[in-house]
């Protein structure tokens, strides 16, 4: 037996997204990505290596996962098994912490978690750097979700080199994200599978690749001059062009809703009447939006009239990851 290591990471929303791998087995993305930390959503994970155990047992909110299910968990296990000697099977325990039933609940705090975890837990001491080397193996916006703030993925040339690192944290200025929960549909198709077919089918690709190597110096300019603003019509843009890649993938894929255009509409309405917000979006329905604290209130009304107001989470910038160990 080893000790019981528990790990919290919290999720992160891409300002710039990475959309498309240029390496698979190493999970090395295309292009860079800069992202902001939350407060709200995290998951927090505990490992323990236990000889006992014949095969990983791993329980996700409070449920045994099926083997298939605990597949890329217990083949990122083995990563770590393989780097740290640790031959013994593991138990993970993991408790995802979004306020409703969100759908919000990504990949990137979960693999930022279990890797934090089960590393200590197999007595390997890693730094931060190292830590978010690992997460990427779980899941690309994993790299991210070790550090808070706004945080900056460099996208590298080989395992050493792709790493995310703190661009800002804490965040001494105005700005947060209001996330606009959307029903639950099924998934047309995974992040990881979309992103491999608009890589393979998109003729647009190379223009994604330029413009987003672009907004990354943007933004690190936006986020420097805590310009809010310039920040928004960055990310939004960025966004549209990623969700652009997939409606000229072949076959064609979209993640949005009828409920997605109408969140899309009130932003821009808002704008239109002088609110600074900008929205985002991801591989699935709902809707961040950027904004400053003091208008959060204001948006959540006028959205309140096409949402319920559990659809509405007003997120603050968050922390990084932190580990504690418990015999
Ligand atoms: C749209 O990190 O879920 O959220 O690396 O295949 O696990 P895998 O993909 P994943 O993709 C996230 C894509 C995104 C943009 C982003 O977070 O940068």
């Amino acid at each position: 037996m080893t000790t019981t290591v528990t790990a919290k990471a919290h999720t992160n929303i891409a300002l710039v997204k990475y959309w498309g791998k240029k390496d698979a087995q190493l999970m090395l993305p295309q292009n860079g990505s800069i992202s902001l930390t939350l407060d709200k959503f995290y998951t927090q994970t505990s490992v323990i290596f236990d000889n006992q155990l014949e095969q990983d047992q791993i329980t996700f909110n409070g449920q045994t996962l099926t083997a298939s299910k605990a597949q890329r968990i217990s083949r990122f296990l083995d990563l770590v098994r393989q780097r740290s000697g640790q031959s013994a099977a593991a138990k993970v325990v993991t408790e995802n912490h979004v306020p409703t039933s969100a759908g919000l609940a990504s990949s990137a705090s979960g693999f930022a978690a279990l890797a934090a975890a089960a590393s200590r837990a197999a007595d390997m001491q890693l730094d931060n750097t190292a830590l978010s080397r690992l997460a990427r193996r779980g899941s690309g916006s994993a790299t991210r979700s070790i550090f808070g703030g706004f945080v900056e993925w460099h996208a590298g040339h080989d395992d050493a080199s792709s790493y995310a690192e703190c661009l800002q944290d804490p965040v001494d200025w105005d700005v947060q994200m209001i996330a606009v929960v959307l029903k639950k549909t099924q998934k047309p198709i995974s992040s990881t599978a979309g992103m491999a077919r608009v890589v393979a089918t998109s003729p647009y690709y190379p223009a994604w690749v330029q413009t987003a190597n672009q907004d990354l110096v943007a933004m690190r300019r936006a986020i420097q001059a805590r310009d809010l603003t310039t920040l928004g019509e960055i990310a939004e843009t960025n966004a549209m062009r990623m969700h652009a890649l997939n409606l000229s993938a072949k076959p064609a894929f979209n993640y949005f809703t009828a409920e997605t255009l109408t969140a899309i509409q009130a932003v821009n309405d808002l704008r239109a009447n002088g609110i600074t917000c900008y929205y985002t979006l991801d591989a699935g329905p709902n809707v961040k939006i950027i904004c400053a604290g003091h208008d959060t209130a204001m948006i959540t009304r006028e959205l309140s009239r096409y949402f319920d107001s559990e659809q509405l989470i007003v997120a603050k910038p968050g922390p990084g990851i932190t580990i504690s160990e418990n015999d």
